[in-house]
């Protein structure tokens, strides 16, 4: 169990990283964790250059760019991670540079963007991914683990249950959005029970809403529920408003399979900021015990390294594509959307019909 959860490792790392956007994410998450892989960024951008300058100062860039161009003309990756509005444009200059992208998420903020952004990549010919870090959080990347080995039987539930007290109003530019809950935050849910369950689902309900009187556009409270072939289910339950105190708050998610289950508790949700240790305790009938596995790593900052490591090996040629190739993505984003249309028309959204087909 102890080194399943670990991101495999690239034959070759030392590639030259350039990083666009020095906002919130790029200083609590990716660069910590590249700097305990000891990748190498060697420019930033950022449209505010003194937000550059100031990242490129606490962690020793050693170059400041004026221009994405001039950034992409230096490295062999970009690392991207800007307001979702902003990818479109992004990619247009990066597509020209031909270099290897990883994407924040979300990839688009609709549906057709995301199919001619991913397009505008694919025919361009790069190696690209996004940045759904949650598939290496430990605990996901171990339940994925005694998955594959077959000690769990056959999975037929995930859920996540996720009552938190989120500080919305740090993303000021959020309350204006008429999507919210689903495309900024379960999308990490969506793609990690993806990755769970190997398979995609055949329908989506969500319904989406707001504690009452929240001053926000779009829903800050959900339930979305997958049905796969067979008896296959997947539900998340989110409620970003439990302000009481960590003691109404939970942040965990279970399988449930037919020779096991195991439960993962994310700490870095609860009592946010400051956090919890995280938690993983299985079972499987085999062994009759509960056990527990702890690690060393955590989803903040450490995931990080996951989709960097997974880019590099694609570009060194040791997997075909990148695990959250943008390819692969669309099919995350289907399921948001597909959300979203659930939430306007109070139905189930068959996943098979035509029009859902990538
Ligand atoms: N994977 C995750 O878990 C995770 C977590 C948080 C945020 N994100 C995503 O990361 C992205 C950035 O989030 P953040 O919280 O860091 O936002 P932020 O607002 O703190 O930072 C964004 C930065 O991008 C810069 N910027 C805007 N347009 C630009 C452009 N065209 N070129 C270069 N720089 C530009 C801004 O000046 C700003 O410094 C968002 O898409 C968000 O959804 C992902």
């Amino acid at each position: 169990m102890k080194e399943s959860y670990r991101p495999e490792w690239p034959s070759k790392t030392d590639y030259a990283i350039g990083i666009c956007g020095a906002g919130g994410i790029v200083n609590d998450a990716h660069l910590p964790a590249y700097r305990k892989a000891g990748f190498r960024v060697d420019c930033i951008y950022d449209v505010d250059r003194s937000r550059a300058e100031e990242t490129a100062a606490r962690f020793e860039i050693p170059r400041v760019c004026d221009s994405l161009e001039s950034l992409a003309e230096a490295v062999d990756i970009v690392d991207v991670a800007v307001p979702a509005w902003e990818n479109g444009r992004v990619v247009e200059v990066l597509t020209e540079a031909g270099v290897g992208l990883l994407l924040q998420k979300p990839l688009a903020e609709d549906w057709q963007t995301a199919l001619s952004t991913v397009e505008r990549i694919r025919s361009a010919g790069l190696t690209a991914a996004v940045n759904q870090q949650m598939r290496w959080e430990p605990g996901v990347r171990s339940c994925r683990h005694l998955l594959s080995q077959g000690v769990l039987g056959a999975l037929y539930d995930v859920a996540f249950q996720i009552y938190v007290d989120t500080p919305w109003h740090l993303w000021g530019w959020l309350s204006q959005k008429e999507t919210i809950e689903v495309l900024y935050h379960s999308i990490h849910y969506l793609d990690a029970i993806r990755y769970l369950t190997g398979c995609e689902p055949h329908s989506i309900y969500c319904s989406g809403s707001r504690r009452p009187g929240y001053a926000a556009k779009g829903e800050t409270r959900t339930c979305t529920h997958l049905t796969f072939p067979d008896d296959l289910r997947a539900t998340v339950l989110c409620n970003h408003h439990v302000e009481w105190g960590r003691s109404g708050q939970q942040s965990e998610f279970r399988i449930d399979a037919t020779d096991g289950m195991a439960v993962r508790q994310l700490g870095l949700l609860l009592n946010y900021p400051s956090g919890e240790p995280d938690a993983l305790r299985y079972i499987t009938r085999a062994d009759g015990q509960w056990r527990e596995a702890t690690f060393e790593e955590t989803w903040f900052p450490d995931a990080f390294v996951g989709p960097m490591t997974s880019l590099m090996r694609a570009m060194n040629g040791e997997i075909l594509k990148p695990e959250t190739d943008v390819e692969d993505n669309l099919h995350t984003l289907r399921l948001v959307f597909a959300a979203y249309e659930s939430m306007q028309t109070g139905n189930a959204i068959d996943l098979r019909h035509p029009s859902w087909q990538i």
